[in-house]
């Protein structure tokens, strides 16, 4: 009797634990190691005390951090001191605690205050983000709140990172964003606890930092004539049109947003994208391309044709000429000066892409093969990237680049970023490189997210819920050759910061989550949930994101008579799909989805909506008859 009442006890003490676990725990992203709840909040006072350890310039930026923060959004003014006893205790463990590590934290809100105690000042900038989370959300706003509660619940938190290399790239090179931009995106990557920000500096389509040394590469090599519309379609530069559209950071800029990037524990990793994707370097300096001619930045134009069979042909040599030593003599400038500003350790060297057919018709590749035995084109390019890290570790830098940099042998020492599926970074491991995976399968925030009828253009579909699942170690994988994960935003077809966020997020977070969380923490419901409460967050915070998980996911079939039926089912749970055959956008009075429909005689669209509790969730979609028969062979 006894021995079933202790089952019983422990069966209600897990479905309490489960049930914290998954709906009254607060909404974190990324979901702590632990957190454990306690009965009460903790209501700021008007005036705050904070407390930093003395002598520590690292915690006191965090502390005004939060105090501005604080400051803008409540009106709460905090002083800061080195001082015994604060609203707000910061403070470094004078004896290790391993469990920490180097970026860990504990965060305790209780009736005393809050305590943020960590190894090293990283560690309390991720409490201070966690403490933010555990605000209102109105801690997000650019303005002053009135009339809000400004508590937040007790809690114990022991929490540190997966990974250290928690990243996001940002392309630069095709689309400019500005220096502002750029430190609004770390602003951005932090509350999330990103860490790394690889910045896209070149590109065919613009090259953005200044060479002392090189000034042609950004005089010319920064801009091109301005285009809007859709990518790939856009008319070459015309003779004598202006270059009205670009920009570049100088080494000053550069400087600036490394101090900027590092205050908020954020290292800059710099990639020079050769040799292929070099036509801004090749626009510059036409003599460094195997194919005599003259160049132009490009516009964004289509000279890259991929059939849809996976492989790619150019129809403009946007090549370095891996025969031609003033090519190695101009890359040496260019590395020394990257070297001396970025202090990160790798460079990235790009290395993706490259089309070969160019280096197959000239004359100076075939002595280069002749003369160095190399076999095949995969050897050519590797005899380039091999003689590329050499520069790089003249410069006393390690090498990273993109898979590709694997064909025809890896360069001894050098990293490898796997972007094309978790093959390259399994192989890559195998031969004991570190890596960190970016596979486009999974982290490739430019694909469209949604139904391509209801998303700006782009190649393919990356569903939020794909990118949750995503884990940077692969099965089989030794995990101590996976320095991490990053989501890429290439910025090909975008134009504007709101278009960039809107791709961002809110698969950035899963990202986040799937680079800070333990496997076992996360859970795709959950997950929704909290991502959720960070949509508030973002409105209040003015930063956009897509709301395209709650659009339908359509099977399209043919059914007799070539009929097209068309499946919906929806990635989040909770939702009726609303639709309609006749023209009108569904309201939530229309019928409500429940069985694959016919499309009626007559009809030439199908629309449809999302509600839950009858308001709007998804975006109302129209579906046209004649672009969905495109996805089904009749
Ligand atoms: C890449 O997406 N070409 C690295």
């Amino acid at each position: 009797m006894l021995r079933s009442f202790y089952c019983l006890l422990l069966l209600l003490s897990s479905l309490a634990n489960n049930a914290q676990d998954t709906v009254s725990l607060p909404p974190l992203i990324p979901v702590p190691v632990k957190m454990q709840p306690g009965a009460g909040n903790y209501i700021f006072p008007q005036q705050m005390k904070i407390s930093i350890p003395a002598n520590n310039n690292s915690v006191a930026f965090v502390a005004n951090h939060i105090a501005a923060k604080l400051k803008t959004a409540a009106g709460i003014s905090a002083e800061i001191a080195s001082q015994p006893s604060a609203d707000i205790v910061l403070s470094l463990n004078k004896k290790e605690d391993k469990t920490l590590g180097k970026e860990g934290y504990q965060l305790v809100v209780n009736q005393n205050g809050i305590q943020i105690k960590a190894n090293a000042a990283a560690g309390i900038f991720y409490g201070a983000q966690s403490l933010y989370q555990l605000l209102p959300a109105e801690i997000e706003s650019r303005e002053m709140v009135p009339g809000i509660k400004w508590s937040v619940p007790f809690v114990t938190i022991s929490d540190q990172p997966r990974f250290g290399w928690r990243g996001l790239m940002l392309d630069v090179a095709r689309h400019f964003f500005t220096k502002q931009q750029v430190k609004d995106f770390i602003d951005n990557m932090v509350r999330y606890k990103y860490n790394m920000l690889h910045l896209h500096l070149t590109d065919d389509q613009g090259w953005r930092l200044e060479i002392k040394s090189l000034p042609r590469l950004t005089e010319v090599g920064a801009f091109r004539a301005e285009r809007t519309g859709r990518w790939g379609e856009f008319k070459p530069q015309e003779p004598g049109e202006p270059s009205n559209y670009g920009g570049f950071y100088t080494q000053d800029d550069i400087r600036e947003l490394i101090t900027y990037a590092s205050e908020r524990f954020v290292t800059i990793v710099p990639e020079i994208d050769i040799p292929g994707h070099s036509l801004a370097l090749v626009a510059a300096y036409p003599e460094l391309s195997c194919t005599p001619g003259t160049y132009q930045v490009s516009v964004g134009n289509r000279f890259m044709i991929w059939p849809g069979n996976g492989t790619f042909y150019g129809t403009i040599d946007n090549n370095l000429c891996p025969a031609n030593e003033q090519v190695y003599t101009i890359l040496d400038k260019i590395f020394t000066e990257v070297a001396a500003l970025f202090p990160y350790e790798y460079i990235h060297m790009g290395g993706d892409e490259t089309y070969k057919g160019f280096w197959e018709k000239s004359d100076a590749v075939a002595a280069l093969m002749k003369k160095e035995k190399l076999q095949n084109m995969h050897e050519v390019q590797s005899y380039f990237v091999k003689r590329v890290s050499k520069i790089i570790a003249s410069k006393g830098k390690k090498m990273i680049g993109w898979d590709e940099i694997l064909e025809g042998g890896v360069a001894p020492g050098s990293a490898v970023m796997s972007w094309r599926g978790e093959k390259g970074g399994i192989e890559a491991a195998a031969l004991k490189h570190p890596v960190v995976m970016t596979p486009s399968t999974y982290v490739y925030v430019d694909l469209y997210q949604g139904d391509p009828l209801a998303e700006p253009p782009t190649y393919s579909m990356l569903r939020l819920s794909k990118t949750y699942n995503f884990n940077p170690v692969p099965p089989g994988v030794d995990s101590s050759y996976i320095l991490g994960g990053q989501a890429n935003l290439w910025s090909e077809r975008l134009h504007t910061v709101r278009h960039a966020e809107y791709m961002l997020w809110p698969r950035g977070w899963a990202v986040a989550e799937s680079v800070w969380s333990p496997v076992s923490k996360k859970n795709w419901a959950d997950f929704i949930v909290r991502a959720e409460a960070h949509f508030k967050r973002y409105d209040i915070a003015g930063i956009n994101y897509s709301r395209s998980m709650y659009d339908p996911i359509l099977d399209v079939q043919k059914v007799k008579d070539s009929t097209i039926q068309v499946a919906l089912t929806t990635e989040v749970p909770g939702l009726d799909i609303h639709y309609s055959f006749d023209e009108f956008y569904p309201d939530q009075y229309y019928p409500v989805y429940s069985q694959p429909l016919l499309f009626p005689p007559g009809a030439s669209s199908l629309k449809v909506q999302t509600y839950r509790k009858g308001k709007p969730a998804g975006k109302p979609i129209n579906l046209p008859l004649s672009e969905l028969k495109k996805r089904v062979k009749l």
